[in-house]
């Protein structure tokens, strides 16, 4: 599977952006290197899937009087067409979904149908999700959430965006942050042996993600997931001491994680589900750490019951407090969200927004068939203009960590409601698996 990226960007800040997703297509055809480009067997039709909304540009643009295919629509599952169409007009849809849709990306390419409608069954999966989400911890969240103060995410964005140069995946300086994340939460733990803090490698790259698990007490097989991308990245990354800060790309969502497990460990929080931080490697380049974890985790028959992705949380440019992302998201956790923060931060706005591409390690869960949510700075297009510059610094954020704050009490409620489930405590001590065979009941 390709995911085609852009390129032809519009507009200055796009070209840094797409920047790193044509380092995508540098990654991925090497990785595909092996394998044969991805086409029907007579090399002249591509399976992709795209977003109905993109698809119905797509048709409209179709012009068969030129040569084009007429576009079928072959499937379509949880807003996502399944089409087929001729390799070459390959980058004139991606420029088309540029300019109509503002997407560096867009839609996935895929070697064979039987690949097309695995993707197509496994976002279908990850939209169905596997468990309720209930809101019912309200005096452990507020006491929680009452641990949660600014200074400490604003010292932990300071320490990754001034400490290293870069958090580039192939530089020595990306593999010392992921250990000195590492450290940093390794060192919230001493007081609690049951809690580890790994590094995960990552084939073909040298900067390893880190992973921080909470072990459940009684649904242990069950996951819930708190993410964000440790990397960072702006042009000028061939040189090993390139400068790319990345405050906000994504030392804010590191600086928020950090916090939640501050907290989680000051609060000595036991959940019953099993929950796992995830620093991931290598995000910029193509989510690469991302789809490692998820890959491996749906091949290990992972139950990973919801994913929440932190991915620039410190820049405040909308008059709402959160943009929550409404594509390759689960829509019912999303829902919940919005739940949260109703009943957790009445006075805090929210919006529904999308970035229309893969962009961000959401992605990777949701292909994965994986249930993920990703709450955002912004609504898409007001964000931080200085991402993936040298400018992405703590003064572009005003110096401030307040904005990321409103995250962090949010991610502090996600990881106890979702971790703690007293409505499934009953059948979680067995009754479910038990046969009634042989009860006996008297009617009144
Ligand atoms: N943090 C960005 C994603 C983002 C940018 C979300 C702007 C919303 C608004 C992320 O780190 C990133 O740069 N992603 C890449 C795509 C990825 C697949 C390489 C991008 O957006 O170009
Ligand atoms: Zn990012």
């Amino acid at each position: 599977m390709k995911l085609w990226s852009c390129l032809a960007p519009s507009r200055p800040l796009r070209v840094v952006q797409c920047l790193s997703s044509l380092l995508l297509i540098a990654f991925t055809s090497t990785v595909l290197a092996a394998s044969p480009a991805p086409s029907d067997p007579a090399g002249e039709l591509t399976w992709i899937t795209i977003g109905a909304d993109a698809f119905a540009t797509l048709q409209q643009a179709t012009d068969v009087t030129r040569g084009h295919q007429p576009l079928n629509k072959f499937a379509e599952r949880s807003g996502v067409v399944l089409t087929r169409v001729a390799t070459r007009d390959l980058p004139d849809i991606s420029a088309k979904m540029h300019t109509a849709h503002r997407r560096c990306g867009g839609f996935l390419a895929h070697r064979s149908l039987a690949e097309a409608q695995a993707t197509l069954s496994r976002v279908d999966q990850a939209q169905r999700g596997t468990i309720e989400y209930l809101l019912d911890q309200q005096p452990l969240v507020q006491q929680l959430a009452s641990l949660v103060q600014e200074a400490p995410i604003l010292s932990t964005i300071e320490a990754l965006s001034t400490d290293f140069n870069n958090r580039f995946h192939a530089h020595p300086s990306g593999t010392l942050a992921s250990e000195w994340i590492r450290d940093r939460w390794h060192s919230f733990t001493l007081a609690r042996p049951d809690v580890t803090v790994e590094l995960v490698n990552h084939p073909g790259v040298s900067q390893p993600s880190v992973v921080l698990t909470i072990p459940g007490s009684i649904r242990a097989d069950e996951v819930v997931v708190l993410g964000g991308h440790l990397d960072s990245i702006a042009s000028g990354s061939s040189n090993p001491d390139f400068l790319a800060p990345g405050a906000d790309d994504d030392a804010s969502g590191i600086a928020v994680l950090t916090e939640v497990i501050r907290v989680a460990m000051a609060g000595d929080f036991r959940p019953q589900r099993t929950i796992r931080f995830m620093g991931y490697a290598a995000e910029e380049i193509g989510l690469v750490g991302s789809q490692d974890i998820a890959a491996s985790s749906r091949a290990a028959g992972v139950d990973v019951v919801a994913v929440l992705q932190l991915d620039m949380t410190a820049y405040n440019g909308s008059t709402e407090d959160f943009g929550l992302l409404n594509d390759f998201t689960n829509s019912t956790l999303t829902t919940f969200l919005t739940q949260l923060i109703d009943t957790y931060q009445p006075e805090r706005q929210w919006t529904l927004t999308a970035c229309g591409y893969g962009c961000s390690d959401h992605a990777a869960w949701h292909n994965q068939g994986f249930p993920a949510a990703m709450p955002f700075e912004t609504r898409f297009g007001q964000h931080n203009p200085t991402i993936h510059s040298t400018s992405d610094t703590l003064a572009t954020l005003n110096n401030s960590a307040a904005h990321a704050a409103k995250f962090a009490r949010l991610g502090v409620a996600f990881m106890a409601e979702i971790g703690i489930d007293d409505a499934g405590e009953l059948f979680a001590n067995g009754f479910e698996e038990g046969s009634t065979e042989g009860w006996t009941h008297t009617l009144p």
